[in-house]
């Protein structure tokens, strides 16, 4: 079956053919919606086509594909059981595993997905401080619910009515969004850094960082990092770590069990009680086999110092593409961390250039993404990376070709 045909089946079935963050229909030109299998640092569609994958199922996958150890954690939890009355042992050596990783974190609760763990964290700090509202980055992504939701269709105002927004890396206009409810704030949540889409990442300002810690002291109120999409490939302990900023909260999911499905909130010891008193669960929310994944892919990272393989890849790429792209006569841009990165092309508003780029780079077998963060593995060997760079420097030479 091809991807042509899928598509058509699935749109007499399913609304759109395909809906949510993963249509390729509202990516580049020629993205491939279906795939049949992955490996390592590589990816193929449906058509039989080979990518080097620099997408990593947009961030789960942080080991590469089938990772031997956590295939091997996950079947053989699966041989026992996976939904069962209650959780597996694994749950109580997961949480001590991130309690033992993370220093901000004394205790950890497990549901499936980020928009979970991001909806759970601001709960925590409700039932801790009685209050409704929460400080919010403008245009940050914290999820797909309702009060988190990038679009309206289908919500209420009244669902997003308790947010208020200031723009990322301002204390000043931090400081002023807390003023315009004083006395009401439960929390302020925050990505470690900036990365919305269609825009240039922005790493954190430390004086931002340490500011937010300490507004949300003077405020009573919770520091929740949604580490959703960078935890894991910053630093195991917390992707503010090293600037010495720790949060209140943390919400986890992505990359924390190498593609298996599951998300995690960590908190501090003053924020247990008001945990204990939640509704918060789900039917598959303490799954083993998602759990032992997760184990399995926090020990990997730290005894192979995954992190380390990342930054290193990271920076041959980002090297290389620099050096591509002027060869070419492009003026680009590659923000964020080396281990989430972006690139954008000077004066490309439109990002049409990029559209096109991005095209080329999958006809040469390199997938990456025109106007969302890329993310990289611990499977992404220096040939591995040596082999996409011949496909993006064809990329560059064709889109070069294109514009004249
Ligand atoms: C920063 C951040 N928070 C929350 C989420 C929501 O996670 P999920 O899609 O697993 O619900 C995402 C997903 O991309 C994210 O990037």
């Amino acid at each position: 079956m091809t991807d042509s045909e899928l598509r058509q089946r699935a749109d007499k079935v399913v609304p759109g053919g395909m809906y949510g963050h993963l249509n390729a229909a509202i990516f580049a030109p020629g993205y491939p919606q279906f795939f049949e299998r992955g490996d390592g640092c590589r990816q193929w569609d449906v058509d039989g086509r080979e990518y080097i994958d620099f997408m990593c199922s947009w961030g789960p996958v942080v080991l590469g594909h089938r990772h031997p150890e956590v295939e091997a954690a996950a079947a053989a939890q699966l041989a026992k059981g996976d939904c069962l009355n209650g959780p597996g042992a694994v749950m109580v050596e997961l949480a001590e595993l991130l309690v033992d990783t993370v220093p901000s974190a004394d205790w950890a609760m497990f549901s499936k997905n980020g928009t979970d763990a991001t909806t759970q964290a601001l709960m925590v700090a409700r039932a801790a401080t009685g209050r409704n509202k929460v400080l919010m980055a403008h245009g940050a992504y914290h999820g797909a619910d309702p009060w988190c939701t990038p679009s309206l269709a289908g919500t209420t105002p009244s669902e997003r009515a308790d947010l208020v927004e200031f723009a990322y890396n301002s204390l000043a206009g931090l400081e002023e969004a807390a003023a315009t409810v004083e006395g009401e704030v439960a929390a302020i949540i925050v990505t470690p850094f900036k990365h919305d889409s269609f825009e240039d990442q922005e790493l954190v300002e430390p004086e931002f960082a340490r500011g937010a810690r300490a507004l949300a002291d003077r405020l009573g109120a919770a520091l929740v990092i949604d580490d959703v999409r960078a935890g894991f490939r910053i630093d195991l302990r917390g992707s503010w770590e090293p600037y010495g900023v720790r949060p209140d909260l943390t919400a986890w999911s992505k990359a924390m069990a190498n593609g298996y499905p599951i998300a995690a909130v960590t908190g501090t010891d003053a924020l247990r009680g008001p945990a204990q008193t939640l509704y918060s669960t789900g039917s598959f929310w303490f799954s083993a086999v998602a759990m032992a994944a997760a184990k399995a892919t926090i020990e990997t990272l730290r005894d192979t110092n995954g992190i380390a393989a990342m930054e290193k890849a990271g920076s041959q790429l980002r090297e290389g593409l620099y050096a591509q792209a002027r060869s070419h006569g492009f003026t680009v841009k590659q923000t964020g961390p080396v281990t989430i990165p972006w690139l954008s092309f000077e004066g490309d508003a439109d990002l049409s250039v990029a559209m096109h780029w991005s095209s080329a780079c999958l006809r040469h077998g390199v997938y990456i993404h025109p106007w969302h963060n890329w993310f990289m593995s611990a499977a992404h060997t220096e040939a591995d990376v040596a082999r996409a760079l011949e496909g993006t420097d064809a990329a560059f030479a064709e889109t070069r070709a294109h514009l004249g």
